[in-house]
C-alpha cells in the first residue's frame, strides 16, 4: 500500500491546500495530511482545532486521513509507513525552502521522497498568511476558504488581539 503525507500548518487550510489534497489522494492508497508545528510561525487555530477544521473539509475523500504531530516530519513519516511527502508549489518564492527541507528529510530518512504538486493558477499567490490578512480586514473569502470553516474563520480573525 503507498501512503503518502501532506504536512503543513494549514492556519487555516485554504481552497489551494484542499486543490493539492484532491489531487494527491488520486495517486496513493492512502493520504495522510498532517498538522505539524511551524517554528517561525503564530498559529491562530491550535493543532486540534486546524486537525478537526481539515476533517470537516475533506470528509469527501475517503482514502483520506488526518493527523497531527509535534516532532519531526521524517520521524512521523518512517513511523507512519509513508513512502513520500506531498507538497504543493506556489509561485517561485516557495522552492528555495521546500528544495532545503526536501534535502533534509531525505537525509533524516532515506527512504522518504519528497513530490511536489504545482499549485492551480488560481490559487498561485495563495498562502494563509494572505487569507488571514484579508480577513482581519473584512475580505469576501469565498473564493479562497472552504465554506466549512469560514465562520469559525471570520470568528476567530476578527476577535483577534491587534
Ligand atoms: O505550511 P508550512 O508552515 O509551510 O509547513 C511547514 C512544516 C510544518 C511542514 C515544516 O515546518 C515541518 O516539517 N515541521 C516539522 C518539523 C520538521 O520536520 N522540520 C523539517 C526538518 S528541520
Amino acid at each position: 500500500m503507498k501512503i503518502a503525507v501532506y504536512p503543513g500548518s494549514f492556519d487555516p487550510i485554504t481552497n489551494g491546500h484542499l486543490n493539492i489534497i484532491e489531487r494527491a489522494a488520486k495517486l496513493f492508497d492512502r493520504l495522510i495530511v498532517c498538522v505539524m508545528v511551524n517554528h517561525d510561525k503564530k498559529p491562530l487555530f491550535s493543532l486540534q482545532e486546524r486537525e478537526d477544521q481539515i476533517r470537516r473539509v475533506t470528509a469527501h475523500l475517503s482514502n483520506v486521513t488526518v493527523d497531527s504531530h509535534f516532532g519531526l516530519l521524517a520521524a512521523y513519516a518512517k513511523e507512519h509507513n509513508c513512502c513520500t511527502i506531498i507538497k504543493g508549489l506556489r509561485a517561485g518564492s516557495d522552492f528555495e525552502k521546500e528544495f532545503q527541507m526536501a534535502m533534509i528529510n531525505r537525509k533524516l530518512n532515506p527512504e522518504l521522497d519528497s513530490m511536489f504538486l504545482t499549485a492551480e493558477h488560481q490559487f498561485m499567490y495563495l498562502s494563509s498568511s494572505a487569507v488571514k490578512e484579508m480577513g482581519y480586514y473584512g475580505a469576501d473569502l469565498e473564493d479562497f476558504l472552504p465554506a466549512e470553516i469560514m465562520d469559525e474563520f471570520i470568528h476567530r480573525i476578527r476577535n483577534k488581539e491587534a
